[in-house]
C-alpha cells in the first residue's frame, strides 16, 4: 500500500534510542522525564474510592465538572484570575494532547508559528501535520532566554501563533516579568494566538513566581494555556491534563476535542477533584522538586560536568567541555555504554541539531537513583 506521509521528516527519535539503550544496558535512566519515586498515596486512595463508588463511565466531554471547578478555584487563588469552569476549562488526555488540539484548532495551511529552540519534540510535528510552518528561533545560549528583537524580525503577515514553554524543557529556563512585557508589545494589535505550555507549572524554584499567562487577562483572551496533572503530581502514566482559554476560543477547541478523544479517564478526574481541594497538594510541589534539584547539583559537583542553571521543570543541562569535545549525541551514547548513565543530548531538541556540547539530566528521581548515577559519572576522566 502506498500512502503519502504527513510527517516525512519524522523518524525514530533520540529519546527512543536512549531509553532503548538504557534498558538494554541496565543503565540508570536520567534521560527520559518521569519520576521513579511513588506518587501521593492520598491521591491514589481518592481514585480508588472513585472507582469503588462507581465513577467508571464517561464524564462529560468538557471534563468532570467538580474538577473544572477545583481548577478554577486554584487559578483564582494562585493567579487572581477568573476562569469559568463551564466555558473556559477542558480536561484533556495530557498536556501534549492539549497543545496538539490547540494548534489544530487554530492553524490553517501555510500559517507560521514561532517556536523557540531547543523545543519539546511534539511542537514542530504538531504544526507540520496541520500544513503550517514552524519559524524557529534559538533561545540565547547559555541562559536560554528569548531574543525578542529576533522575534520582531521573524514576524510576518502569516504569523498565527507564538509557542511558549515555561518552566522550560529541556533547559529549566523560566519566563520573567520582562518577557511578558515584551510579549505584550509583540502581540498588541495583531491576530496572533499564544499557545503556552505550562506543564511544569508548580515545578519552579528559588521563590521565582511562575509567569503563567493566566495572570494576564489581556494575554489570556488570545491564549491556549496547557497543563499536565501527570507532570506535576508524579504520575506521568495517567496522561491527564487540561487547557484553559477564552470562551470564544474554547468553543472551537472543543469542536476538535469532541471528535478525537471525547472524554477522559473518569476516576482519575474524580480523585483529582477531591485532591485539589487541599491547597498543600500543589503548594508543596516547588520545594519538593527544588530539594531534588539541589541534591543532584550538590552530588554533581564531584564530577567534571559544568552546570547551567535550572530554575524549574524536572531538568538540568550540563556542559561536558572538561571531559570531551565529542558531538553531544556521540557523548551521550558513549557514557550510557561505558558508564551506565543515560542522558539526552540537547541537540535533539533542535531541528538542525545545534550542538552546544550539553546533555540534559532528569533529576525527578529517588535520591538513591541520583546517587548511583553520580557515582558512575564521577568515574569519567
Ligand atoms: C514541555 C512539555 N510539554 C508537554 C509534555 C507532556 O505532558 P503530558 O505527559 O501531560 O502529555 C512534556 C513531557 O515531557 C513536556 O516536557
Amino acid at each position: 500500500m502506498q500512502i503519502q506521509s504527513k510527517l516525512p521528516n519524522v523518524g525514530t527519535t533520540i529519546f527512543t534510542v536512549m531509553s532503548g539503550l538504557a534498558s538494554e544496558l541496565n543503565a540508570v535512566n536520567l534521560g527520559q522525564g518521569f519520576p521513579d519515586y511513588p506518587m501521593s498515596e492520598e491521591l491514589i486512595e481518592h481514585v480508588n474510592e472513585a472507582m469503588k463508588k462507581g465513577f467508571n463511565q464517561y464524564v462529560p466531554m468538557q471534563g468532570y465538572m467538580p474538577l473544572r471547578e477545583a481548577i478554577a478555584e486554584k487559578i483564582s487563588f494562585l493567579y487572581r484570575t477568573n476562569a469559568d469552569a463551564q466555558t473556559q476549562i477542558t480536561i484533556t488526555p495530557g498536556g501534549t494532547y492539549a497543545i496538539y488540539t490547540a494548534l489544530t484548532t487554530i492553524l490553517q495551511p501555510k500559517d507560521e508559528v514561532i517556536v523557540f529552540e531547543p523545543a519539546y519534540d511534539s511542537y514542530i510535528p504538531n504544526i507540520e501535520v496541520n500544513g503550517a510552518k514552524a519559524v524557529r528561533i534559538d533561545l540565547k545560549f547559555p541562559d536560554y532566554s528569548i531574543d525578542w528583537d529576533e522575534v520582531r524580525r521573524k514576524l510576518s503577515a502569516k504569523t498565527r501563533v507564538i509557542m511558549l514553554n515555561s518552566p522550560h524543557n529541556p533547559t529549566g529556563a523560566v519566563l520573567r516579568e520582562n518577557d511578558i512585557k515584551e510579549l505584550r508589545s509583540v502581540v498588541r494589535d495583531t491576530n496572533i494566538i499564544i499557545v503556552s505550555d505550562e506543564v511544569y507549572e508548580h515545578l519552579i524554584f528559588d521563590n521565582i513566581p511562575h509567569q503563567s499567562i493566566l495572570r494576564y487577562p489581556d494575554l489570556m483572551e488570545r491564549s491556549f494555556v496547557c497543563f499536565s496533572f501527570g507532570k506535576v503530581y508524579h504520575c506521568t502514566g495517567w496522561k491527564l491534563g487540561y487547557c484553559i482559554t477564552s470562551p470564544q476560543l474554547m468553543i472551537e477547541f472543543r469542536k476538535v476535542h469532541q471528535f478525537n478523544c471525547f472524554s477522559c479517564n473518569s476516576p482519575a478526574q474524580v480523585g483529582l477533584a477531591s485532591y485539589l481541594k487541599n491547597k498543600e497538594s500543589y503548594l508543596s510541589l516547588p520545594s519538593f522538586m527544588q530539594k531534588k534539584r539541589d541534591y543532584f547539583q550538590e552530588l554533581m559537583k564531584k564530577t567534571k560536568f559544568t552546570p547551567l542553571p535550572s530554575y524549574g521543570s524536572y531538568f538540568q543541562v550540563y556542559k561536558y567541555e572538561n571531559i570531551s569535545d565529542e558531538a553531544d549525541k556521540d557523548f551521550a551514547i558513549r557514557i550510557t555504554k561505558e558508564y551506565g548513565v543515560a542522558t539526552i543530548p540537547v541537540s535533539a531538541f533542535y531541528q538542525e541539531g545545534t550542538d552546544h556540547k550539553t546533555v540534559r539530566f532528569c533529576f525527578a528521581k529517588k535520591e538513591e537513583t541520583l546517587q548511583i548515577a553520580v557515582e558512575r559519572l564521577m568515574k569519567i576522566k
